[in-house]
């Protein structure tokens, strides 16, 4: 398949991408809130149930895994990609080695990853990935985002993105702006705007066809501590335009990641994003915590209980395809999950 099929692939309106690449110190989190131990049996456990769901089918168009679990076989006798890719489903592989403190500069972080990539790429092809993921971390703050902060992380994506589509695969480009803080909605637009633009011209440069490019970012959203809160129309409202500003026309697709909302917040501004989109971007959703948190919360009150854990996540996905097109809606989140 050609760069740009898959890419609208992972993002076909009314599905959207599950992001179960949790690096094990990030799971080990994630299960530590339900007593669970994070063992490898259990991550198997808990991830195999999710992509032998139903929804998978319907709803879910790629899933980013992590290295540990793109090797691992299934108590279903398949592989992990091969389970994935049963259900229609494009397998994907996280490929940065995370976030890391960024010398010369207090508090900010560099990506980092680059070193052996190509090595990797052909291993992560060869066992099924079709699409990768890197992610770039920026904090608001005073003094934060640096300029240093904002180009180095760009250079490091483009490069990243580069190496990708030489081997035949489709990176996803994950600038995050983290919703840490009490900055407002505007201050998020104006960092955003920044991050994106650096993003874009270093693309550039190293020459990423941006067909074949899928874009994660953040929403334009006020910071967690911040007093005033914005309408799911507003946030809808300064995402779309943030976008349509930032982002070249090329892109196939936008795929947002959850960033701490709750489940229902990331189905709703998605939704109301997708109400007024008059782009040609697929907008949809690659959420980590946005599908998973209801289904971890009942693996963790009974891991064997499949049926439960697969209609918690079911109900997620269902809500958030509805959401990639627009057609979400309060009553539907309560008469779909009664
Ligand atoms: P969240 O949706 O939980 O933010 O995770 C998405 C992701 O992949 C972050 O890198």
């Amino acid at each position: 398949m050609e760069l740009n099929e898959i890419a609208k692939k992972m993002c076909e309106k009314g599905k959207g991408i599950l992001a179960a690449d949790e690096s094990t110190g990030t799971i080990a989190k994630r299960f530590k809130s339900i007593n669970v131990d994070n063992l490898e049996q259990n991550r198997l456990n808990f991830r195999q149930t999710l992509f032998n769901s139903s929804a998978m089918k319907n709803y879910i168009g790629g899933v980013i895994l992590f290295d540990e679990t793109i090797r691992q076989t299934t108590t279903l006798g398949l592989t992990i990609p091969e389970l994935i890719s049963k259900h229609g489903v494009i397998p994907g592989i996280k490929v940065d080695k995370g976030a890391k403190p960024m010398a010369g500069s207090n508090d900010e972080t560099i990506t980092e990853g680059l070193d052996g990539l190509r090595e990797r790429l052909k291993e992560y092809y060869k066992l099924g990935a079709r699409f990768t993921k890197w992610r770039a971390v920026y904090k608001i703050g005073n003094d934060f985002p640096s300029k240093q902060s904002i180009k180095s992380n760009a250079h490091a994506l483009a490069r990243y993105a580069a190496l990708v589509q030489e081997s035949k695969m489709v990176p996803i480009i994950e600038p995050e702006v983290l919703m840490d803080g009490s900055h407002n909605i505007d201050k998020c637009y104006d960092v955003t705007t920044d991050v994106l633009n650096e993003c874009y011209n270093e693309l550039n440069t190293h020459k990423v066809d941006l067909k074949g490019t899928v874009l994660k970012p953040n929403m334009i959203i006020p910071g967690i501590d911040c007093k005033e809160k914005s309408s799911a129309e507003q946030i809808a409202k300064k995402t779309l335009d943030c976008l349509k500003k930032n982002v070249p026309s090329e892109v196939p697709g936008i795929a947002f990641l959850s960033g701490g909302q709750t489940e229902i917040e990331s189905s709703k501004n998605l939704n109301e994003i997708n109400k007024i989109n008059d782009t040609s971007f697929l907008i949809t959703f690659s959420y980590g915590r946005g599908l998973q948190a209801s289904a971890l919360k009942e693996f963790g009150k009974d891991q064997k209980n499949t049926e439960n854990i697969q209609k918690a996540f079911n109900h997620r996905a269902k809500m958030n395809g509805l959401s990639s097109k627009g057609e979400w809606s309060e009553k539907l989140e309560k008469d779909s999950a009664a």
